[in-house]
């Protein structure tokens, strides 16, 4: 058996950690496994395709990032390719990595990644690729899983950013907004803000209401409460609003969120009058070790994900269904995003210790 593993899509603390499990895993059983170079890049002769030996994967697990690399600009199905006039087109390259995947005897594909490369993964399996998923992204936005490796650890560089943020913000009597990522989801903001016990939460699943936000800053004010936190989710927008966006996209990236903690801070600082400043938290989410809870969950994954291939469950993703790892489809996982949902527990808590979000 010879097995090649791809790291897909935007990194997330603990695909070190993954790499390392899968491909101990599958040495062990005597097979070899091979590293496909930024996503499927190395499948296509952009990049290169290694070797995994227990050589390249010693000493990784607690490592940040991936020495696979990886790109969110690497669909096969959807390929960026220059016009003669400059325009971009969208190609096709699918049959030519189909082709190359052969020519290197591989036999089984384990792809890492969030959404998108596991719409990738489900698109090949359908074009008869033996492919296995696990689930990575710290936006936490993947169903079918309790959560996914990554997710821990940002909410972790959240919370102490936001017990940061909370001693300069009562010294100086300010309202501080810290900008957090998820995308279309509010999973980071949620349990960072509850977790750091902010005074706002504004997040994707709940739009706000400016005047709301305002209402609870001055509230606290009028109880003697100067300062306020407030987290926002990327992805969040005010009721009949739109969510921000960063820029122009490059060929073959998605659109960018972002950008919403300044305009926020003007606001609420024009209409209360209080001093306010806003923070971007931005990659820092990304970057660094992996928490002890996401290195063992990404460790799991990695050793599951190779049962997976030995069962030959293809087109399936490992996940996490508390306390067990199960492998399910990853049509299942794609049929719907996995959102907050507003009557869940942590949400009521967060409204019944006083948190608002801004509705
Ligand atoms: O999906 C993970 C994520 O970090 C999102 O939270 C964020 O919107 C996006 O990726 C940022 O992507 P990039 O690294 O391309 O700026």
């Amino acid at each position: 058996m010879r097995i090649a593993i791809s790291t897909g899509g935007g990194d997330a603390p603990g695909l070190n950690a993954v790499i390392r499990a899968a491909a101990l895993s599958a040495l062990n059983r005597g097979w070899e496994v091979l590293g496909i170079k930024r996503g499927y890049h190395g499948l296509l002769g952009i990049d290169e395709i290694i070797t995994v030996t227990p050589d390249v994967v010693r000493g990784i697990a607690h490592l940040g990032g991936t020495i696979l690399r990886t790109t969110n600009r690497g669909n096969p199905f959807a390929w960026p390719r220059k016009r003669s006039d400059g325009s971009i087109e969208e190609i096709d390259r699918s049959d030519e990595l189909i082709e190359n995947m052969r020519e290197r005897g591989i036999d089984a594909i384990i792809t890492i990644g969030g959404d998108g490369s596991l719409d990738i993964a489900q698109r090949l399996f359908e074009r008869g690729v033996n492919i296995v998923g696990v689930p990575k992204t710290i936006d936490n936005d993947v169903a079918g899983t309790v959560t996914t490796f990554g997710f821990d650890t940002a909410v972790s560089t959240a919370i102490e950013a936001i017990d940061k943020l909370h001693t300069t913000a009562e010294s100086h009597d300010r309202v501080i907004v810290l900008e957090v990522m998820g995308r279309h989801s509010g999973f980071i903001a949620l349990h960072s803000g509850v977790a750091g016990t902010a005074d706002v939460i504004l997040i994707p699943e709940i739009p706000y209401e400016i005047d709301r936000v305002c209402e609870k800053i001055m509230s606290r004010h009028r109880a003697g409460r100067q300062f306020s936190i407030v987290v926002v989710a990327e992805g969040a927008y005010p009721v009949g609003g739109s969510q921000s966006t960063l820029g122009d996209s490059l060929p073959g990236e998605s659109r960018r969120l972002g950008g919403i903690a300044d305009g926020l801070a003007r606001e609420i600082q024009e209409r209360t009058k209080k001093e306010c400043r806003s923070l971007i938290l931005g990659h820092l989410q990304r970057g660094g070790m992996p928490t002890g809870y996401d290195r063992l969950l990404a460790t799991r994954f990695g050793g599951a994900a190779v049962r997976a291939v030995a069962e030959k469950k293809w087109g399936q993703m490992v996940a996490l269904q508390t306390p067990h790892i199960v492998c399910i489809p990853i049509a299942e996982a794609l049929a719907q995003p996995k959102r907050v949902d507003p009557s869940h527990d942590v949400v009521q808590t967060a409204r019944e210790t006083g948190i608002s979000f801004g509705d």
